[in-house]
């Protein structure tokens, strides 16, 4: 740990002790954008079946670019942590500091205390370490819900290759997860990150690098009393520094390359993502022009597009599937229809069935005995 005390001047002229290094400071600026973003692109995926979620959608130029943002910042999220288990690694294997995020029996006596405290039952606020036990289970859970997103964004990604591994099940299994920990991550910030970094009290440390001494006697008591007793970590001589800077370099571009190789691997394996958002129902549906259908060609498209198959060959239907001969519906609402396929029909995009082709249809089925 390298916690060096220093006098500012700022207007307060409180005391301010460095907490987060520069690195430290940018790896959470790449959380924020990637983090938000995530959530921007991907709740209304999650919602989409809302009409304000579709609007969002089309704000952000349709479902089709919402799908390549959310996984630009996936990339952005994956790329963060890679770096942030380098950065770990380093501070193990190179500066050899303690690591003061892993979580010990005090930090449960801690929450214990804490919660007494806050109930008035205890007299002491509890004196909590560099990382306290709120932080530390936030931050798990980031570890923790990275990987179950990342792993489950996976299989939505890649359906093909997962289904070759696990059960067909599994994906929308994944789905669900997917969708879940979303939600949970997002209140999670919303609700308690906020609460605990902005409201409680206003703890810009994550931005400027620095922490004021009242943040410190009140969240971190126990580093404060360790730094005030002249605690300070002590790198090791520069040759042994430098001895271990070399093999950390091999082991780390090698692992590194790997990372990154299996970060490409995951984004160009397969373009067969699911579908969170039928496509087809954020397609433009334009003004249907009858004059100009033939019945004839519309006999044709029913039968190459396989209306047929369910719509029967003179669209004569078959419960549940509605009769479509003589067709009482007006052209716009017959196109919305298909366009967008309600219930367990297909929706048929323009690149499938054009405008003409659909006036053929309306003019043959309603030419139909
Ligand atoms: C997989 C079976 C299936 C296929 C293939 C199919 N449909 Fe449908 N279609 C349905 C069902 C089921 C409904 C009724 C949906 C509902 O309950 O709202 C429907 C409804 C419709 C409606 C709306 C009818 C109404 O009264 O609201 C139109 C128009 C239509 N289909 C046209 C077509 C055309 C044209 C094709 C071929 C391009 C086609 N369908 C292919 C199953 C199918």
């Amino acid at each position: 740990m390298n916690i060096a005390k220093k006098e500012t001047t700022m207007a307060t002229n409180e005391k301010t002790y460095t907490r987060f290094s520069a690195s430290d400071r940018m790896e959470h600026l790449v959380l924020i954008v990637s983090f938000t973003m995530l959530g921007v692109t991907g709740l209304p995926q999650r919602y989409g079946e809302y009409e304000l979620a579709k609007q969002f959608i089309d704000v952000l130029g349709g479902i089709e670019s919402v799908r390549v943002m959310h996984r630009f910042f996936a990339v952005m999220l994956m790329a963060v942590s890679i770096y942030h288990g380098g950065a770990i690694s380093y501070k193990l294997f190179v500066r050899r500091v303690r690591l003061s995020m892993i979580p010990s029996l005090k930090d449960i006596r801690d929450a214990w205390q804490y919660f007494l405290y806050n109930l008035g039952l205890h007299k002491e606020h509890p004196k909590m370490p560099r990382f306290n036990f709120g932080e530390k289970a936030e931050y798990l859970a980031v570890v923790w819900g990275t990987i179950l997103m990342v792993i489950t964004g996976f299989m939505l990604w890649n359906p093909v290759i997962t289904a070759r591994y696990v059960s067909g099940e599994v994906i929308p299994a994944a789905r669900a997860a997917h969708s879940a920990e979303a939600f949970l991550a997002i209140a999670a910030i919303v609700i308690w990150h906020m609460y605990n970094v902005h409201i409680k009290r206003f703890n810009r440390s994550i931005f400027t690098g620095e922490i004021s001494q009242e943040a410190m006697e009140e969240e971190h008591a126990l580093e404060l009393e360790e730094i005030e007793r002249g605690y300070q970590y002590q790198p090791p001589p520069l040759e042994v520094m430098v001895r271990r800077q070399q093999a950390f370099t091999v082991y780390a571009s090698i692992v590194t390359a790997i990372l990154v190789g299996g970060l490409v691997y995951f984004v160009s394996l397969e373009d067969t993502a699911i579908e969170t958002v039928p496509r087809q129902s954020f397609e433009q549906i334009n003004d249907i022009d009858v004059t100009e259908g033939n019945a004839s060609l519309g006999e044709i498209v029913w039968l190459e597009q396989e209306c047929n198959l369910c719509h029967g060959d003179t669209g004569e239907g078959v419960y549940p599937v509605p009769p479509l001969a003589q067709t009482t519906s007006d052209p716009q609402a017959f196109a919305i229809a298909i366009r967008r396929g309600p219930a367990d029909m297909p929706g048929y995009p323009v690149n499938q069935i054009s405008d003409e082709e659909i006036a053929h249809l309306y003019v043959w089925l309603q030419s139909l005995e």
